[in-house]
């Protein structure tokens, strides 16, 4: 018998209605389908129409993924869901589905932090101990340094935004860069073609503790585009991107260095930008400090992630959530789990 625990993980907290199944700490299925498009027009993600797109994307993801996993529903020892934080009707379809399956099973159910899963899912590689870690968590909702000791007992966080996110920040230029949404990606894509030192946006907050942050930086990038109309917009993104890189990298690293933690974890939406990646990689390499990044397609919104999560609370013996626990729009970063 297999001893490491078969788990189905469904994430829909915003756009994606995903779903992941890994045994143990091997992913064995990642499945994802995006209503992103349905959103596009209007700028930002629409509550109602996420939720709509959820329960009809459903059923079909969660075949796919048993296919591709090679497993049916009756070998699961868990099921794990997204319960927070993120937007309640869309959370609400996810958790509604992990009920009934697990309820038409008879497996346990785990409620589960959307912030804490982002990290977790960098344990699916099963060929390396798990330890100690700086995390540096950056989404559309969340920009964080945390201290990881274990993942299932909860983590430690060191500081976070005081205001703007930085996936948000990321959104935000894009709109007024007249950008796609979602903006993240766009600019990523427009600053390959510019020049990061162009123009010395601000770093807010760099020398003091492990917060951020970023809305001063949005209106120096806002106030710049204004006075400086013919500004070359792919100079304007790279130089806001590399101060957002900047300050971010900077204050990971240095927590690693105050705290003496020589690896790095780099996890949420906009760990996926790639500036990001080879700048983390490269100061890094120069600390001394083992980085790890997840594959973008893990960085962004997925189901592995939730069901990595649960198979670490699992694993450490967490006792699942009683069926109907709440459905939670912000959870703290401490609680990974709940009842
Ligand atoms: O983690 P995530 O998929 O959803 C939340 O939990 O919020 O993060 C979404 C955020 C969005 O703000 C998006 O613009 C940003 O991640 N993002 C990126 C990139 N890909 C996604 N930001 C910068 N560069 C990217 N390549
Ligand atoms: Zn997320």
């Amino acid at each position: 018998m297999n001893t490491q625990p078969l788990v189905l993980g469904i994430e829909t907290s915003c756009d994606e209605t995903a779903v992941g199944i890994v045994r143990g700490r091997t992913l064995l299925a990642n499945v994802i389908a995006s209503s992103v498009e349905e959103h596009a027009r209007f700028g930002g993600v629409v509550p109602e129409i996420a939720s709509r797109a959820h329960l009809e994307a459903m059923p079909a993801v969660i075949k796919q993924a048993l296919v591709e996993a090679n497993v049916s529903l009756r070998d699961l020892d868990a099921i794990g869901v997204t319960a927070g934080p993120g937007l309640i009707g869309a959370l609400l379809v996810g958790t509604s589905a992990a009920h009934g399956l697990a309820l038409a099973l008879d497996k346990p159910i785990y409620g589960v932090n959307h912030l804490s899963s982002h990290l977790a899912v960098d344990a699916l590689d099963e060929t390396r101990p798990l330890k100690p870690a700086i995390g540096l968590l950056v989404s559309g909702g969340h920009s964080s340094i945390i201290q990881v000791t274990d993942m299932a007992r909860g983590v430690k966080v060191l500081g976070a935004t005081i205001d703007d996110a930085a996936g948000e920040a990321f959104d935000k230029i894009a709109r007024i860069l007249e950008l796609d949404f979602p903006g993240g990606p766009a600019i990523d894509r427009l600053a390959l073609s510019g020049d990061p030192g162009a123009i010395d946006f601000p770093r807010g907050l760099q020398d003091s503790d492990y917060n951020f942050s970023f809305s001063g930086l949005k209106t120096a990038v806002s106030r710049y585009l204004k006075q400086t109309p013919a500004a070359h917009r792919a100079d304007v993104a790279a130089s806001f991107q590399e101060a957002i890189v900047d300050v971010l990298l900077t204050k990971a690293l240095r927590a690693t260095a105050e705290t003496g933690i020589d690896s790095l974890i780099i996890a949420g939406g906009v760990a996926a930008n790639s500036r990001l990646r080879a700048e983390a990689a490269r100061r890094c390499a120069a600390s001394k400090v083992e980085l790890h990044t997840p594959p973008p397609l893990l960085c962004t919104d997925n189901g592995a992630m939730v069901a990595a999560m649960t198979s670490l609370a699992v694993s450490a013996g967490a006792a699942p959530s009683t069926p109907g626990f709440p459905t939670l729009s912000t959870v703290p970063l401490d609680q990974p789990t709940w009842a």
